[in-house]
This record gives structure tokens, C-alpha cells and sequence, in this order.
């Protein structure tokens, strides 16, 4: 009979676009025996871990929970929940991230309007003042922390442009969720989705959404059965809040165990000490960064703290040296996506990966390898 080795992974050093390094007390709480997902042990854990999510969303939603499965799931749940066939979506597209939204957004049926700005800016509120003018939307949607490009979309702006246009704002805040103000009441945002590997800095696979009373209203007047039944919210939200939880689905016990204490962490280190921490390491890698020849690309008042994106300097071969980080000194920078692969890497400093140890290691890999 064929045996197989026992499990063996690398202890790596986490610092691309996700899932970034877990502190032990969040690994520790993946340990712990499982619960049934109906015990009311379990229920109360999924209360706490709402709270806790509304507390780091800095919102008061009622329409706050997990969704079991990664950011994608998240985002899905958000666009397939609010747009029926034939209603008109503005998507905004300035990477990767929004290009998959507009093309949820058309298989959900709806008309895609997209408005796009270049790689590495971020979207001008004008331009997408001007694709409004004369609509009326059902929403606009738009990436806060563009992971594939490093930009940090400013959103008060849209925000009032979307509601004066009678629409709803949806925000993907997969990456920036836990490492930057995400202030989902006060900017007015009626749908978000994050993810649970950034910089909240647990296991992967979670994705936290949040829905204010204007988008709950738009779903209690669908005309239409949500085509998707997983992420159907007339039902799922029966299985995370009211009086009588019912069985849906059968939730990853585990990973909502190791979700609750990683939030429990963020809110222990307060939410503002964490933003600057995140800023702070971002400017120690610049400092180390930039005198080896990396050059970032997005203009200094829109860059993400925890995701750097970089041009690489002149002999420094992408995939040569990303293996040679992983291979030597097992340390896993990201690559560049869609018009950026092979020309940029993606250096993550996300929640727990955010540290000087952790830059202070790269840039020491660095400068061995470059000989400087
Ligand atoms: C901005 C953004 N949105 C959505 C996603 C999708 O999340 P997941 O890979 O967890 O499905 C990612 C993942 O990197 C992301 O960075």
C-alpha cells in the first residue's frame, strides 16, 4: 500500500499580498477541540465575533457576519445579494480586484458601467461623477486598498457622489480591513466585504460582511430569488443572528475559533495603534528600499502601508530573486499581477507580518543578494 509522508511545511516568512504571519495565540485557537456549530457555546463565539467585526468596521450595522468561505465569497455575497437582472452596476476598475467585481457583476445579469483609472492611481471622483451623470444606478462599487497595485482609494468623495446618485456604495476592504481606517458608518458604505488572511492575520478562508439598513431595504425588495443559494442572505442570516439560529450550512468551526482571537488581539492592541504601526513599518521598508534601487510606483498620499508596490531595480530578475528569498532565507514576497507581472513586487507588512523584525529581515536578504 502506498504510504504518504507525514505533513512538513517550511516555516516561512510571510511578507506578500496574503495570507500574512498568524500570532500563536490565533494558531493555538485553531487547535482547540472542535464544537458543534450549533452548540450554544459555539453561537455565542459567533455573536462575539459579529461584535467584534462591527467594532473594527466602526459601524453599528445589524446585518454583520462571516461569510465561510475567502474574500471572493465576500464580495459575491455582496454583488449577488443586491443586483437583479437588468439593473445597472458602476464599477470602478483601477486593478485586478475591480475587474472581478465588474465580471460577478455581469454574470448577476446586471448592465456594467465600468469606470476605470490607470494602474498604480487611484479612481478620480470626477470621472466617475460624470459616468453618474443622468443615471441612476443601483450601486457603485469600488476597491479601497488595491492589492494588486498598491493604491489606497480615498472614498469620502465617492461616497457622496454614489448617494447623490441615488445609489448604493459597495467597498471592498479585503486589504485594508484592521491595518487603515475603515469607517463604514461614517463614510456611509452599504455594503463591504474584507478577508481574513490580510491584516486581520488569521487562517485564510473567512470573509466578514457587513450591510447597512439602506442596502437591507434594496434586499427585502428584490423582485427576484438570489441566484446563488450559499450565499443567499435571506437565509444565511438566520444561521448568524435572531432569536432562532437555524442550520445552514455547516460552519469552519475552527477557523471562526482562530477569527475571534485575532480580533480579540486587534482590539487588545486598539485600533489606532495598530493603523500607525502599519504606517510606521511601511516607512522603515521605504527608507531600506528605495537607496537599493526600488522605486514605488503609486504617489506617496495614496499608498497601502501594508502592501508595497515596487518596481524592481535594473538586474534584480523577478521570479530569479523571489526564489532565491524563499529558497534561502524563506521569506515570501508577491509577484506582480495582470499589466504588472514581472515588472513590480508586492511586499506585504499585514497585520502580524507588520513588524521591524520583518522588514529588517528582507532588507538584510535584500542587500546580501544585491551586494550592498
Ligand atoms: C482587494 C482584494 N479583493 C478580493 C480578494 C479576494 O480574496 P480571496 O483571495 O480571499 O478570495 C483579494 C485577495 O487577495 C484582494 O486583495
Amino acid at each position: 500500500m502506498t504510504t504518504f509522508p507525514e505533513l512538513h511545511t517550511s516555516k516561512r516568512i510571510l511578507m506578500g499580498p496574503g495570507p500574512s504571519d498568524a500570532h500563536p495565540k490565533v494558531l493555538l485557537a485553531m487547535a482547540t477541540p472542535l464544537i458543534g456549530h450549533l452548540d450554544p457555546e459555539f453561537l455565542r463565539i459567533m455573536d462575539e465575533v459579529k461584535e467584534m467585526v462591527r467594532l473594527t468596521l466602526q459601524t453599528k450595522n445589524e446585518l454583520t457576519f462571516v461569510v465561510s468561505a475567502p474574500g471572493s465569497a465576500g464580495m459575491e455575497t455582496c454583488l449577488v445579494n443586491l443586483l437583479e437582472p437588468g439593473d445597472e452596476a458602476v464599477i470602478c476598475v483601477h486593478g485586478v480586484f475591480g475587474n472581478r467585481m465588474a465580471d460577478i457583476a455581469g454574470r448577476c445579469g446586471a448592465n456594467v458601467i465600468r469606470v476605470e483609472a490607470p494602474w498604480g492611481k487611484p479612481i478620480d471622483p470626477a470621472a466617475l461623477e460624470e459616468a453618474l451623470s443622468g443615471r441612476r444606478p443601483k450601486l457603485v462599487a469600488i476597491v479601497h486598498a488595491e492589492t494588486s497595485t498598491g493604491v489606497l482609494q480615498p472614498l469620502e468623495r465617492i461616497s457622496e457622489i454614489t448617494h447623490r446618485a441615488g445609489a448604493l456604495l459597495v467597498v471592498d476592504a479585503v486589504t485594508s480591513w484592521c491595518g487603515a481606517p475603515v469607517k463604514v458608518d461614517e463614510w456611509e458604505i452599504d455594503a463591504l466585504y474584507s478577508g481574513s488572511q490580510k491584516c486581520l492575520s488569521a487562517p485564510p478562508g473567512l470573509s466578514p460582511v457587513t450591510f447597512s439598513p439602506r442596502a437591507v431595504k434594496a434586499l427585502d425588495e428584490r423582485k427576484t430569488k438570489v441566484q446563488s443559494w450559499f450565499l443567499d442572505l435571506t437565509q444565511v442570516r438566520h444561521y448568524w443572528s435572531g432569536s432562532k439560529r437555524a442550520y445552514h450550512h455547516t460552519a469552519p468551526v475552527s477557523s471562526v475559533l482562530a477569527m475571534h482571537e485575532a480580533l480579540r488581539l486587534v482590539l487588545e492592541e486598539g485600533l489606532e495603534n495598530r493603523f500607525r504601526r502599519h504606517r510606521e513599518n511601511h516607512e522603515l521598508l521605504r527608507a531600506g528600499l528605495e537607496p537599493l534601487g526600488f522605486e514605488f510606483i503609486v504617489e506617496p498620499q495614496y499608498r497601502l502601508p501594508m502592501l508595497n508596490a515596487v518596481k524592481l531595480p535594473a538586474g534584480v530578475d523577478d521570479a530569479e530573486y523571489r526564489k532565491r528569498l524563499l529558497d534561502e532565507f524563506n521569506i515570501e514576497v508577491g509577484g506582480g499581477l495582470g499589466d504588472f507581472a514581472g515588472k513590480i513586487w508586492r511586499i506585504g507588512l499585514m497585520g502580524n507580518s507588520s513588524s521591524a523584525n520583518h522588514v529588517n529581515m528582507l532588507l538584510d536578504a535584500l542587500r546580501t543578494m544585491i551586494n550592498k
